[in-house]
Parts: C-alpha cells; sequence; structure tokens
C-alpha cells in the first residue's frame, strides 16, 4: 500500500477534512465537528434503549427510581453533546477527559469532572489529544475504575488521530459494572476503548451491553448529510472564487492544511510521516 501511496498522480489534488487544524475559523468546514456532534447526541439515545434502567429520576405511587449514571470518556465534540444530551434527560453526568482544560466545558453544563492529576501537555498538538505516560495510565485507570462501577451507562469517545484509541476500560472494569448497564463505544472504529468492543458489534458481557458503533450519526441521514453538504460547500468556497476559478492559496492554513496530495507529491506533513 505504501508504494502505491508513493505513486501520486499529477494530475489529482486531494483534500482530507480529518487533517484540518482545530481553529476558530476551520469550523465552519469541520466535517468531523459536525459527524461527531450528531454522534454524542445518538450514542446517548441508543444508550437509553440499551440500557435496562430508566434515564430521569421518577417519583412514582410505586415508588422513586434514582436518575441514572452517565459517565462520558474523552470530552470533544462528541462527549461534549453526550453530557448535553444525557442532562437533558435527566441523568447525572460525569466527565473524564485527558485534557485538563476541559473541565470547566464538562461543569458549565451541569456535568462533574473527574481528574486525574499530571497529563501529558497537548496545548502545541493543535487541539488534538497525545499519547500519555506509562505512569500516568496507571493513575487514570484507577480513577476510572472507581468512575466506570458506579455508572449505568458510559459513552467513550476517546480518540487520538492518526493511532489506535487507547484502552480506558479493562475486562476487570466491566466485570465490576452492574448487569443491565451499558457501554456506547464510539471509538470502535479505531480499535475502541475497551478491551471487549468489536466494532459495528454489540457485545453482552456479564449482562453489560458493549455498542461499538462509530457510525451512530448514520441513524440520523436527513441531518447528517445536511451539515455534511454545509462543511464540504464552505471548503469548496475556499477554494473557489465567486468567478468559478480553482484558486489553490497554499499560504492559507485551511487550504495547506487539508491539501493532502498536490501536483504529484503528498504535501500534508501527518499523512508523509505516516507513510514513510
Ligand atoms: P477526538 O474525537 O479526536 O477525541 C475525543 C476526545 O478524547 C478528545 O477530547 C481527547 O482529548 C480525548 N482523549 C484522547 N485520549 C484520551 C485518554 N487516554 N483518556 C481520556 N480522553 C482521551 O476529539 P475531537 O472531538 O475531534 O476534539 C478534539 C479537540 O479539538 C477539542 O478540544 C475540541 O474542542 C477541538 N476542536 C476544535 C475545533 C475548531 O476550533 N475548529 C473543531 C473541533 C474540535
Amino acid at each position: 500500500a505504501k508504494k502505491e501511496i508513493k505513486k501520486v498522480r499529477p494530475d489529482i489534488s486531494l483534500y482530507d477534512f480529518f487533517q484540518l487544524p482545530r481553529i476558530s475559523r476551520a469550523q465552519n468546514l469541520d466535517a468531523l465537528s459536525s459527524q461527531a456532534n450528531l454522534l454524542g447526541y445518538s450514542s446517548v439515545l441508543r444508550a437509553s434503549l440499551e440500557t435496562s434502567n430508566v434515564i430521569p429520576m421518577m417519583t412514582t405511587a410505586a415508588g422513586n427510581i434514582s436518575p441514572a449514571k452517565v459517565l462520558i470518556l474523552g470530552i470533544g465534540v462528541a462527549g461534549l453533546q453526550a453530557i448535553a444530551t444525557a442532562k437533558r434527560l435527566g441523568a447525572r453526568v460525569w466527565g473524564y477527559d485527558v485534557r485538563a482544560d476541559v473541565k470547566d466545558q464538562v461543569e458549565s453544563l451541569g456535568a462533574k469532572f473527574v481528574e486525574v492529576e499530571g497529563a501529558a501537555d497537548a496545548s502545541k498538538a493543535g487541539g488534538y489529544a497525545v499519547e500519555q505516560t506509562e505512569e500516568f495510565m496507571q493513575r487514570q485507570k484507577a480513577k476510572i475504575a472507581e468512575s466506570v462501577a458506579k455508572a449505568d451507562i458510559i459513552i467513550s469517545t476517546a480518540q487520538i488521530p492518526g493511532k489506535k484509541a487507547p484502552i480506558l476500560i479493562t475486562t476487570e472494569m466491566i466485570n465490576a459494572m452492574k448487569s443491565g448497564s451499558v457501554i456506547i463505544d464510539l471509538a470502535s472504529a479505531t480499535g475502541g476503548n475497551t478491551e471487549l468492543t468489536k466494532d459495528c458489534t454489540t457485545v453482552n458481557h456479564n449482562g453489560v451491553n458493549i455498542v461499538g458503533n462509530s457510525a451512530l450519526a448514520c441513524s440520523m441521514p436527513s441531518d447528517a448529510s445536511k451539515l455534511y453538504g454545509k462543511n464540504v460547500l464552505n471548503f469548496l468556497q475556499l477554494i473557489i472564487t465567486k468567478e468559478g476559478q480553482l484558486n489553490l492559496n497554499f499560504e492559507d492554513d485551511l487550504v495547506k492544511g487539508t491539501c493532502v496530495v498536490h501536483g504529484g507529491k503528498i504535501t500534508n506533513e501527518r499523512v508523509k510521516a505516516l507513510i514513510s
């Protein structure tokens, strides 16, 4: 495959939305974000159907039902929308991310932040996560184990661009979960955040349903297509003038960032590094 990639046709230019820099000006063409938003929303709806519990608190003549405890692992675009959706449904929500600076965002949505100190600095990674040290991962594991054991619903979204998703939930942790709980693993396409995740499959382990599905946005195709279409239109407006002429300005971070192949060469540094 690497050999084929190196033989690049000079008449083809290739742009990849996944290579967009995470800057404000890029937001309206960021297809990864627009789909992740729907993914976060639909993951909570799917979880509500998979769990054997109701989500909101209910006071009934036959007794009271406590609100479901929802844990969101990975607070990017999907994670934030999952928190907002779970809160709207009346759940008690906790969120965790290696990027400690998302704490404020988690709390502003009315959820609690699970804190683990000593994460590697991701501030220079353009908004993306970076790999962590072994020592940090051990501390993270202990803290996450506590939260996992209490949760009725877990939505996991943790990903590192271009790499396998980190394992945050071990089989041992799943063994400590209540029967009837559910994990929706949105990172399944890149290996999953649990040891038992199988992409495009629901695994039942001791009564815990582990749904491996990174493509839940497909369950709302109308809005997913509407947002994606708008992303594509915004991108085309960036590289085509009002007169309809192609205008590739490689001084522009967005054009330079998304361009993978141009003039017979691989131009994107991240892609170059991955195939070298
Ligand atoms: P993503 O889908 O790549 O990853 C999801 C989350 O998993 C991230 O928040 C990441 O920090 C977290 N994660 C990775 N490894 C982890 C681990 N070991 N333990 C716990 N969590 C872990 O993330 P997404 O949604 O693409 O967003 C990444 C960042 O980029 C966010 O800060 C987001 O706000 C920012 N962003 C900026 C945009 C812009 O300004 N144009 C557009 C979209 C996102």
